[in-house]
Parts: C-alpha cells; structure tokens; sequence
C-alpha cells in the first residue's frame, strides 16, 4: 500500500518509522517531513520513503499528489489539515472518496477548534469538567462579574486555535480582568479570542490519553506525560513539550477504569449519537485530582485534540507492537473490535532538544554532530533539514528528541541522556529534569 504521512515533526518521525516498518507499506511519502524522515529511506529494506515538499494545509497539492503516487492512505499528523477539513475535502472528490484519511471530520475537529464547542459538548454529555461560561466583547462586563465569583488563579482560553498560546493562568483578579479586555476588545490572539472560556481552575497532575476511535469502537493507547515550560522545575514560557513519559505510573487500573467509564466511552458515544462519528486519534488532556472524599484521584479533562501529542508520540508509538496500517485499515472500515493492541510494557523516556531562544526567538540553520553516535536509542528529528551538502541542519525551535525504552524508568532516563549528550550543535538546550516529578511520586508512595 502507499501512503501519505502529513506533518514535519518528531511527532511524525515517529509514526513514520510505526509505518515503514509495516509489511503492508511498500511506498511511504511524507509532506514535508524532515532530515529524519528523509533519512529513513536507507533503513527500511522493504519500503521505500520520500519526503514531498508540500504543507500539509494545501489541499490541492496534497490531491494531486494522492493521484501521481497512487496513495491508498492518508494520515494526517497536525491539527491545522484536520481543522481545516481536510476529511470533508476528500469526501467531496470523487477520485478521492475511497482514499483511507485517518483523521476526524471539520466538525469533529472542533473539539480542538473550538474550546467552547468542546466544553458544550462536555456538558452535554456530562463529561468531567471544570466549571465554566463563554463570555464574547458584547458581555465582557458579564465576564467581568463571572470573574468576581471564582477563586484565583484565573483560567481564560481563547476560544480558536491560537499557536497554543491561548491559555492565560492568572493570579489576580486585576490581571485577570486587564487580560479579558485585552483578549475580548483589543483581539489580543485575533480572531482567536473573538470568544472566551473562563473556568474554574483545577489543582492537579496532569497527564495524556490517547484514544484511537473508528467511529463507533476505540482502543485506549498508552499514556503519557509530557514536560511543557522551558524551564527546569516547570518554570519559564510554555513550549510545544519538552519531553515525554509513556506509561504514567499513577494512571493505575482504577484511574483508567474511570477515565473509560466517565470519559472516552461518552465522548466517542457522544460524538457517534450526535451524527458526527468520530475517526482518528483523540488526545485527551486530563487533571487528575485529588478527591477529599475518596481520596483518590478523579480524571478531568482540561482539553481535547484532535491528533497524537507532540512529543507524547515518540514514547507512545515506539511501544505500539500491532501492526500500524492494520489498525489505521480497521480504523477506516469501522471495526477496531475486531483487533487487538499489543503494548511493549517497557517504559519509554523521551527527551526533547531545542535551540537556544526557543520558544521565542531562535536561529536556524545550525549544523547537528553527533548523530551517528546514537545507538541504543531513538532519534526522532523534529525541526531539522538536509543542506545542499548533506549536512543535517537545525530547522525550528523543537530540534529532535531522543526517546529509549527500558524496564525501568530511571533505566530509560538514564540512556535518554547518556545518548543525548552525545548530539550537539551551537546553542542546543534541553530540561534535565524530565521524569523526575514522576520518579518523586514513586519514592514517597
Ligand atoms: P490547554 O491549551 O487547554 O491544554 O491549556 C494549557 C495548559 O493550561 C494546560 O496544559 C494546563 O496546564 C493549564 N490549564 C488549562 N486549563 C486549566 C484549568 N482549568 N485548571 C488548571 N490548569 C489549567
Ligand atoms: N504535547 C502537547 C501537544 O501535543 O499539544
């Protein structure tokens, strides 16, 4: 089978190398891809790779491509195609219609889209939330009052998609006020913050699950965590991650069992009886807090998205040992009962290197050595690119990340490292800390 892989990030590297490595796919192309995926063309003996210099929002490139290469499968890394309904584009062409997309409708996709639309249908479905109410420029003052009853610190979230950077967490009612303005009169993140959520702030532990849905069945994925401030400790700007875990230790049996009951069985129930089924991966964002009655924790979900994580991916799919193309197949035909996931039960460590400056200002077009030297672990490159002279280059802020698999987590983290440190280039950074709060839960349980 051929197919089409769309993105450009170790998020992608790292399902590339899931469907490559299946014996069902004999030409995987990947738009655009980068140095990794270019580079794995030398490495699958069966499979032929190629990047294709096409965004993944360019619909029209992307058609004529699925025609000139024969492609049977489309799978869809980013939110922004999935958004922009790239679906529904496929089901309105007629020499596209039986191409297999993996990946939600235009509507579903605004679960992620739509922070309003997604709280509304958590509400509707009675789905574990925090508190909240939608406040547009014509009812700031009734924001403002809303503002007046809750507990600081304050939680707005652009309602659009805003390069993640939409959700504000402040700490007085002054800022949170000033912020409101901003977002709502001065469009702060354009049309983004046209409308806004405020909510109730929730006190916890965050974590990610994944869930693959066929439109009416699902199977849970392993879970992840992922590190998002720059900065050591959980301090500094937010980034895309810096990091992942995959398992999370504390989302035990129990924890999972309702994170099933409460949460994936409604919103893929939901989505099914809503007449919007929903295909492709869904990204749950979770609090767990900590419940003063049971003393358990109880899952929240603080958002959804309508894709794999990144960098939740490069330790969720390296322990995926089920055929990847068989699944997305069973995915597409609506019935995901009839397989089974086989899950490596090591953990995986995933750490992420960025350029100096990252997440504001950085350069690119830095030379990475060192790579060859990797041996015991995976490289996954995110913003990287070949040069004219084969050199591999520093192409984005979040460079490539280094993920292995062990029996033990400090196992993972200790090799993560130890192989990391043998890559670098002028102005690499990253956290040295990853795993390290999990590691602390384990100790004093
Ligand atoms: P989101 O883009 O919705 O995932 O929000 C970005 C980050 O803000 C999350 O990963 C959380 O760390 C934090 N956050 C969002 N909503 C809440 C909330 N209601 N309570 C506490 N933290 C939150
Ligand atoms: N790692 C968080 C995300 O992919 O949105």
């Amino acid at each position: 089978m051929n197919i089409l892989l769309l993105g450009s990030g170790g998020r992608e590297h790292a399902m590339a190398c899931q469907l490559a490595a299946s014996p069902r796919c004999s030409h995987l192309y990947v738009a655009p891809g980068n140095a990794g995926t270019a580079a794995m063309a030398n490495h699958y003996g069966q499979t032929s790779i190629q990047n294709i210099d096409i965004p993944p929002t360019d619909f029209k490139a992307i058609h004529a491509c699925v025609l000139k290469y024969g492609i049977e499968m489309v799978v869809v890394g980013p939110e922004a195609p999935l958004v922009a309904g790239i679906r529904d584009y496929f089901e309105s062409q007629p020499l596209l219609r039986n191409v297999m997309v993996i990946g939600p409708s235009k509507q579903c996709a605004q679960l992620e889209g739509s922070k309003d639309y997604a709280k509304d249908f958590m509400r509707r479905h009675n789905i574990p939330t925090a508190a909240y109410r939608t406040f547009t420029a014509d009812t700031l003052n009734d924001g403002i009052a809303f503002l007046h009853t809750l507990k600081p610190p304050y939680v707005l979230k652009a309602d659009g998609l805003a390069a993640g950077k939409g959700v504000l967490i402040l700490p007085t009612i002054e800022e949170a006020e000033r912020e409101l303005t901003a977002m709502l009169k001065d469009a702060k993140f354009g049309e983004a913050s046209a409308k806004v959520v405020i909510e109730e702030y929730l006190s916890g532990i965050e974590l990610s699950v994944f869930v693959l849905a066929d439109g009416k069945h699902y199977k849970l994925l392993p879970t992840a965590k992922d590190y998002k401030r720059i900065g050591e400790g959980d301090t500094g700007l937010n980034t895309g991650g810096m990091g992942s875990i995959s398992p999370v230790h504390f989302a035990d049996k129990n924890f999972m069992k309702k994170v099933e009951e409460r949460i994936v069985i409604p919103t893929v129930k939901g989505l099914f009886q809503e007449g919007t089924p929903y295909k492709g991966f869904i990204f749950v964002g979770l609090m767990a807090v900590a419940n003063n009655t049971t003393g358990e924790l109880d899952p929240y979900v603080i958002e959804y998205n309508v894709r794999m994580g990144d960098p939740e991916t490069e330790s969720v799919f390296p322990r995926i040992m089920s055929d990847m193309v068989d699944l997305f197949e069973h995915v597409w035909n609506g019935n995901l009962q009839q397989t089974s996931l086989e899950i490596d039960p090591r953990t995986a460590a995933c750490v992420m290197a960025v350029a100096e400056g990252y997440p504001e200002h950085y350069e690119k077009g830095r030379p990475i050595k060192g790579l060859a030297q990797v041996n015991d672990s995976l490289v996954f490159h995110a913003g990287t690119r070949i040069s004219s002279d084969d050199q591999v280059l520093t192409n984005g802020g979040r460079v490539l990340c280094v993920t292995t698999l062990a029996n033990s987590m400090p196992e993972a983290l200790l090799k993560s490292y130890q192989e990391i440190s043998k890559i670098s280039w002028d102005g690499m950074y990253y956290r040295r800390d990853i795993g390290q709060d999990l590691l602390k839960m384990i100790v004093t349980k």
